[in-house]
């Protein structure tokens, strides 16, 4: 087992399929004591079994990052765990539907609550526990939707909010050594919107477990500085 992330706490929310289980896989097998949040039990709980399996430490926190009440319930049950948390991945996501005319008021709704109301009001929970770390990462995990928008108005919406969200985690933290990324990563092969895994050449879309390793670069970082935006595409995907 590597030992870069040994001691560390890290929470990783959406930790129980695709691009958050493999961060929770790769941090892990680095030394980092996971904790894994996400809606779905049994999965979740799965996933962890995964991992403690292979000798690393796991956690799991059920519950939805989107209700307010939910998110703060799993940050004071961490501080009540483990006090303070050195990392916090902001992962947690869902699809939209891709256009203006699909898109209904109650996909509106779910899609800006999880992915950018839910990273605000974990990040704004488990913002003490991050003073308490000496020094504390937040990784937000956007799209190139984020920096191109697209068709969908409440996926772009989410993540262009999510941008200035980003903004402001970073000069929260400024003072008090906890840094703030937000990585725009183009497609990854999770079977996002239900396309099959595995069926795509490596130059059009991402294995998770290589950007999971990206992620563990940028949290293992020097401490002395701060890598604040990252773009990262497969090779046969327009930058712009
Ligand atoms: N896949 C891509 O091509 C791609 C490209 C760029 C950016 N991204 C971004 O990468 C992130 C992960 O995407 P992915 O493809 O890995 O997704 P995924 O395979 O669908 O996994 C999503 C994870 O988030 C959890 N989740 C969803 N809603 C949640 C909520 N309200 N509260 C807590 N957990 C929740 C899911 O578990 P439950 O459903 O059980 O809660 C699952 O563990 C997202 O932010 C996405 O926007 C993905």
């Amino acid at each position: 087992m590597d030992s870069n992330l040994r001691d560390k706490v890290a929470v990783i929310s959406g930790a129980s399929h695709g691009l958050g289980l493999a961060i929770a896989e790769e941090f892990a097998a680095r030394g980092a004591q996971v904790v894994m949040i996400a809606r779905g039990e049994e999965r979740l709980g799965r996933a962890a079994e995964a991992i403690r399996k292979r000798g690393g430490a796991a956690t799991v926190l059920p519950g939805d990052v989107s209700d307010a009440g939910q998110a703060q319930a799993a940050a004071a049950e961490i501080q009540r765990r483990f006090n303070a948390v050195d990392i916090l991945v902001n992962n947690a996501g869902i699809p939209a539907p891709r256009t203006f005319q699909e898109t209904d008021f109650s996909d509106w709704d779910a899609v800006i609550g999880v992915n950018l109301s839910g990273v605000f009001y974990l990040t704004r929970a488990l913002w003490d526990c991050l003073l308490r770390a000496e020094s504390a990462s937040v990784i937000n995990i956007s799209g190139t939707a984020g920096l191109r928008g697209g068709g969908s108005p409440a996926y772009g919406s989410a993540k262009f909010g999510l941008t200035g969200l980003n903004h402001a985690i970073a000069l929260a933290g400024k003072e008090h050594n906890i840094r703030s990324t937000i990585l725009y990563p183009g497609g990854i092969d999770t079977g996002w919107r239900g396309a099959p895994i595995g069926d795509k050449p490596r130059s059009e879309t991402m294995d998770p477990a290589e950007v999971a390793r990206y992620v563990a670069y940028l949290v293992a970082s020097p401490p002395e500085f701060v890598i604040n935006e990252a773009v990262l595409n497969p090779l046969d995907e327009p930058y712009m």
